[in-house]
């Protein structure tokens, strides 16, 4: 395979550092995840132990460049439906790493037979979404004036999903109205 320049591997407890390290980053540029600096480092901590390392339902790939940690996607599987979020370091993004994190995940999500994965993304984010809809996401909806910013502004959110189980049958109900 060709080199791209970076790895990926599962995080564990020990990466809590590096991981809230990039978190915190990329909240400081205020424009693309819902997290927003100064971040709350114990409450962070508390979720990445629990929800990421030591559950079996959640996971977290980390994405590395020798010892710089370039990248994050943590995932978490309710009732067959597997949520994720996803950052790249600033100065790797347009190379690859998000691809590669999402690929992984979507792998993760089938192995764990969740019939389907889903995501919320910011309408102005449009890298993301292209970055989503190259991996079959599909627009599901847009949930208005959804979240509360620091600054006080009601932001949209557009939610977008990847059906996993496509033959399982749908409702038997008829759609009314
Ligand atoms: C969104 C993000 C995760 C994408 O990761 P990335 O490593 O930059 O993505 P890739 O290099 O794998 O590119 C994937 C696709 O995204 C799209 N893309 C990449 N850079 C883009 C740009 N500048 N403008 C528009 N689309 C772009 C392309 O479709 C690309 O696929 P292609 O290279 O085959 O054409 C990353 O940019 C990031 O961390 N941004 C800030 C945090 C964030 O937005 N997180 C997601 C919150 S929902």
């Amino acid at each position: 395979m060709k080199d791209r320049g970076f790895t990926l591997r599962r995080a564990e407890e020990g990466d809590f550092d590096r991981w809230v390290a990039l978190y915190e980053a990329v909240a400081a540029e205020g424009a693309w995840i819902g997290g927003e600096a100064p971040v709350d480092h114990d409450r962070l901590r508390r979720g990445f132990a629990e929800r990421f390392v030591a559950s079996e339902s959640a996971t977290m790939f980390l994405a590395e460049a020798g010892a710089e940690l370039i990248g994050h996607l943590g995932i978490e599987s309710h009732g067959g439906v597997a949520d994720l979020g996803m950052m790249v370091a600033a100065g790797w993004r347009g190379r690859g790493v998000g691809t590669a994190l999402l690929d992984a995940a979507i792998e993760w999500a089938r192995q764990c037979g969740d019939h389907k994965v889903v995501l919320q993304v910011w309408p102005h984010n449009t890298r993301a979404q292209a970055l989503y809809r190259k991996s079959g996401f599909v627009e599901e909806g847009r949930l208005q004036r959804q979240y509360r910013r620091r600054n006080g502004e009601l932001w949209d959110a557009i939610a977008m999903g990847l059906i996993l189980d496509t033959t399982s049958p749908g409702s038997s109900f008829e759609a009314t109205g």
